[in-house]
């Protein structure tokens, strides 16, 4: 029995929306400050869309710059996986509306709901289907629109001087190299602490799903334990790195990037000096766009590969941590 061919990244793209806000232009709008932002998170500014521009339609960008890289059109693509926590509708997915911006066909498109780990889940998902030969040509996106539910007063500092909006995209091919392409990739769930960081409204769980008690408490805009969430991140990223590392043979060492989500500065140094690893193997972006949750890792990783940080045959680590919680990583021969 030939073994399932590895899913290999052919192209990558991101697009961010023009209007940069920065540390001092929140300052202008809550009691917060530059200084209190740069020293807790590393974030200097970040960007948001203008209303009536969706998730979907930034991942319409940066799919297109990644389909341009991979030498493809729309309409070769055979499936779609949109990883988003901010929908442009509660129904139906995104992927319904990048499927129908990109023209191609009735093509399948799913959506995956697993926040700042929406990428390496929706990683998971698209290297299954190339493993088992349901599609062959994949396009995977994460993006998100959190301006949308931010609370720009004070009572909203702790969380919306954290997060921007942004879209990042891959497209994945069976590789021809059965050494190349996407080695593993391990997630975890623990559904235990789903009420440290969250958005409760709307819910289906209420009815209605949003009452006007929910908006005067202000339950529209998501709740985190800052604190705990930062505890639990720099404890199960590692352990999930070194479970990649340990299940493909390899070691911390023969990583030639790794690629975070883009929560905390704070985090990422932590999980680099757990793996005894320089800050200097990392490429990071949040210093310009903030907390782009599904789109961070894929944002990250077109910027390393147009910089020229990524070369054939490189081992590339990939790990998120996020609401849920839910983290995971994924090990890459580019
Ligand atoms: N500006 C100024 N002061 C602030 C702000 C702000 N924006 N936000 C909070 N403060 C205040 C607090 O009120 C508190 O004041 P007090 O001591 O008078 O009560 C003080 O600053 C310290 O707050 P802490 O919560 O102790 O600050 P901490 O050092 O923990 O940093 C932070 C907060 C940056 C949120 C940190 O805990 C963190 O990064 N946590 C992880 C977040 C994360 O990883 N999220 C990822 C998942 S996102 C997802 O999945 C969707």
């Amino acid at each position: 029995m030939p073994l399932p061919p590895r899913a290999q990244i052919v192209g990558t793209g991101m697009f961010v929306p023009p209007d940069v806000y920065t540390n001092k232009d929140l300052e202008k709008m809550m009691d917060t400050s530059d200084e209190w932002i740069q020293q807790r998170s590393g974030i200097r500014e970040r960007r948001y869309a203008k209303a009536g521009i969706g998730p979907s339609d930034l991942a319409f960008e940066a799919s297109k710059s990644a389909l341009a890289m991979a030498g493809l059109k729309s309409s070769d693509i055979d499936m779609i996986v949109f990883a988003t926590l901010s929908p442009d509708y509660y129904f139906p997915g995104s992927g319904a509306f990048l499927q129908d911006h990109l023209g191609c066909g009735t093509i399948p498109a799913i959506d995956i709901r697993n926040q700042c780990s929406g990428f390496v889940y929706g990683l998971n998902v698209a290297q299954a289907f190339i493993a088992s030969g349901l599609y062959k040509r994949v396009l995977l996106v994460g993006a998100e629109c959190h301006s949308r539910a931010l609370n720009f007063t004070t009572a909203g500092r702790d969380v919306s001087v954290l997060f921007g909006d942004g879209a990042g995209a891959l497209v994945l091919v069976p590789s021809d190299d059965p050494e190349r392409g996407v080695m593993s990739v391990h997630l975890h769930a623990e559904g235990a602490h789903r009420d440290l960081l969250k958005l409760e409204t709307p819910a289906a769980r209420n009815w209605p799903m949003v009452s006007k008690e929910d908006l005067d408490a202000g339950r529209q805009y998501p709740k985190m334990d800052g604190r705990n969430v930062f505890k639990h991140a720099v404890t199960r990223m590692p352990e999930v790195v070194r479970e990649a590392l340990t299940h493909n043979k390899l070691s911390a060492d023969d990583v030639d990037l790794y690629l975070f989500h883009q929560a905390n500065m704070r985090i990422n140094e932590a999980v680099m000096k757990n793996l005894d690893q320089p800050i200097t193997k990392s490429h990071n972006n949040m210093d310009r766009y903030g907390n782009c949750s599904a789109a961070s890792i894929p944002m990250c990783l077109d910027e390393a590969v147009r910089g020229g940080r990524v070369k054939a045959n490189d081992v590339v680590c990939m790990t998120a941590f996020g609401a849920g919680f839910m983290w995971g990583s994924a090990l890459v021969r580019w």
